[in-house]
């Protein structure tokens, strides 16, 4: 939701045209957070003075649409020399996805100050409370400034939106940790007097590089900006102030808090360059999906040991008495994130013999739901930064109870405000559309249920089955992915239809839903996924020989009511597709079309009947003309509410 990108070079000699390459290269990479406009600011020649955008030699280059569109903007201004080279600059770049305020090159990013001209600001987040800021500053944001009076410093801050800082220098980074300096001059209320520039106090900063030696700062919103030129980073917290002056960069806040770390590490990323590359795909979503073998198992790898039937979640071990002392288990989430929790309810019921409640984060909050110090809430995020979880977790946390993130983002606010959690490494995902990060989090919530379960005899049998059905998941999945060109013809079908129903029950239900999500948000299709047990309760009504329905009926406890289901489709000249495990003649018989799955384990089933409906998507969006990872009106990682 927005992507932020800025870019300081310190005694690093670079053209003008590598600055805009980078920020461009940096934009692209974060273009998946909003892509309605874009801009950039950077440093102008001497007096240059362009399309009255520009003045006081910061110059801002502004574009509506993608980044493509603002790339080929900046080599119109043919008032920049784009072979000069500039030894220290600073340049900040944003694409944005509108919330208020309609996308125009207007309200696109950066802005400029009134006074003086002197800063121009990138803002990532939704100042809500607009009216009383100018009283107090408050809000959700990320912030990067910089200033026509000092060219070649950075000033970034963040609350509630992400910011992250990378280091690169030729020379050994000369600290593990950057000290957090309190009490600062800069930042204390009142001090700032009219034209007194109060400079951070980096006095006593211990540098990450030594004094006067080349370095390079990058600041972005996510790490997948920055792995291409560094991957050391350091992770801002609520309220930390950064600074870059003469190289240094210095971190700073007003009060240190009780029980709080002053210093923030300065870390390494383990993500590697081809996994944010799209390869031989068409769209991300694409390589995603078919990503799914290697993301499911990289979930489960080193965690589960197929030989003593153990499942160690590291990150969760300490708190396990606490766990299973819980009165309840609450998974919250939002969109694909909390279909993960309805899929897996049903077997953590089962195997933890816990109370499990599935809550969409917003509803949580709107409801004031009451939580109590021995509940267990568990926050699904792919991004870890979705704004309604985050709150719905600062919610539970005022209220005592342990709180458990399950993310795919090392370093993201929850997995980092958590008491506890699991990384479900299914590797970056940055196709807007949720599709590995589903089945990861679908995998690792069933390895909560096992880790629950392994002293509880009566469920050793269960657990057995559940561990060797994981132990070939990977396999099964490559068999579902070699139907793709079964899926495409369905598609050619059905991609000039208005609507697509998507129905079943029982531990598919959450398949219903998250396809007809699917369905909804890439070739943007009116789609719903129907619980087959309140078929007729109201949506029966749909149903005759127009509508297209998909029904998902697999060998499970719920097949003879689904089939039940069918009779009253097919009755109503309904002509369903199947999605349906492999030799089932009995379904097969009254199915327009069939889709045959390889058969697992009831509980681990949706891991497998939901990739059709992905690819489905997919297909439908391909045959529609639209640009499947950039869907109109949407954004990956929704950090305001
Ligand atoms: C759908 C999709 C969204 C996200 C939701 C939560 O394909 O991607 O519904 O699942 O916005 O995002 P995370 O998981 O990052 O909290």
């Amino acid at each position: 939701m927005c992507g932020i990108f800025a870019y300081l070079n310190y005694c690093v000699p670079r053209t003008r045209k590598e600055i805009f390459e980078t920020l461009v290269k940096g934009l692209q990479r974060l273009e998946y957070r909003g892509y309605d406009s874009a801009g950039i600011a950077v440093d102008g020649d001497k007096n240059t003075t362009t399309d009255g955008i520009n003045n006081n030699n910061i110059v801002l280059i502004k574009k509506k649409g993608k980044v493509k569109a603002l790339d080929e903007e900046l080599y119109k201004k043919d008032c920049m020399d784009l072979e000069v080279e500039l030894d220290t600059h600073f340049g900040m770049a944003h694409t944005r996805w509108a919330t208020h305020g309609e996308p125009s090159a207007l309200n696109s990013h950066p802005h400029r100050s009134d006074k003086n001209n002197e800063f121009v600001v990138i803002h990532n987040g939704i100042i809500t409370n607009y009216k009383e800021l100018k009283k107090y500053l408050e809000g959700a944001f990320a912030l990067m400034f910089k200033s026509r009076y000092f060219p070649g410093e950075a000033v970034a801050t963040r609350r509630g939106s992400p910011l992250l800082i990378g280091v690169r220098s030729k020379y050994e980074l000369s600290a593990e940790h950057i000290p957090i300096q309190y009490n600062t001059a800069m930042f204390k209320e009142g001090v700032q007097e009219k034209n007194s520039h109060n400079r951070p106090d980096i006095s006593n900063a211990v540098n990450s590089v030594e004094d006067g030696k080349a370095v390079e700062y990058y600041f972005a919103s996510d790490a997948s900006a920055i792995i291409e030129h560094t991957n050391k980073v350091i992770y801002l917290e609520d309220d930390d102030i950064a600074a870059v002056v003469g190289g240094k960069l210095s971190l700073h806040r007003l009060n240190r808090l009780a029980g709080e770390v002053p210093v923030r590490a300065i870390q390494t990323l383990q993500m590697e360059l081809q996994e944010i590359m799209k390869g031989n795909f068409e769209a991300f979503m694409q390589k995603e999906i078919f990503e799914q073998p290697e993301s499911v198992f990289n979930t489960m790898r080193g965690r589960i040991c197929f030989d003593t039937n153990k499942v160690i979640l590291g990150g969760l071990e300490d708190h396990l008495k606490e766990i299973k002392r819980c009165r309840r288990l609450i998974m919250i989430g939002c969109g694909t994130s909390f279909h993960a929790a309805v899929a897996t309810r049903q077997v953590l019921e089962e195997l933890t013999e816990l109370p499990v409640m599935v809550e969409l984060a917003s509803d949580f909050l709107d409801r004031n739901t009451p939580v109590f110090r021995d509940d267990v809430c568990f926050y699904i995020s792919q991004s870890g930064e979705t704004a309604d979880t985050l709150m719905a977790l600062r919610y539970c946390k005022d209220r005592g109870a342990l709180t458990v993130g399950v993310t795919n983002t090392v370093g993201s606010s929850i997995s980092r405000d958590t008491d506890c959690g699991v990384h479900i490494n299914a590797g970056p995902e940055i196709g807007v559309a949720s599709t590995k990060a589903y089945t990861s989090q679908f995998v690792a919530l069933i390895m909560f249920g096992l880790m629950m379960s392994e002293d509880r005899i009566s469920l050793q049998t269960r657990r057995l089955e559940i561990i060797n059905g994981l132990r070939i998941l990977p396999e099964l999945i490559k068999k579902v992915l070699t139907l793709d060109k079964n899926i495409k013809s369905i598609a050619d079908e059905l991609y000039e239809q208005r609507s697509l129903l998507v129905m079943g029950r029982g531990f598919n239900y959450a398949t219903c839903l998250e396809g007809a999500l699917k369905i909804k948000e890439i070739p943007y299709m009116h789609s719903e996924g129907i619980l087959a047990g309140e078929l007729k309760h109201g949506p029966l009504a749909l149903i005759d020989k127009h509508m297209p329905v998909i029904m998902i009926i697999m060998r499970d406890a719920c097949y003879t009511k689904c089939q039940n289901a069918l009779q009253q489709v097919t009755a109503r000249s309904g002509r369903p597709i199947i999605l349906c495990c492999q030799d089932d003649p009995e379904v097969s018989k009254n199915a327009y079309k069939t889709i045959e799955l390889p058969q697992t384990v009831d509980c681990l089933q949706g891991i497998l009947s939901v990739i059709p409906l992905q690819l489905l998507s997919f297909h439908l969006a391909v045959l529609r003309g639209y640009d499947v990872d950039c869907p109109r009106n949407l954004a990956k990682s929704v950090t305001v509410e």
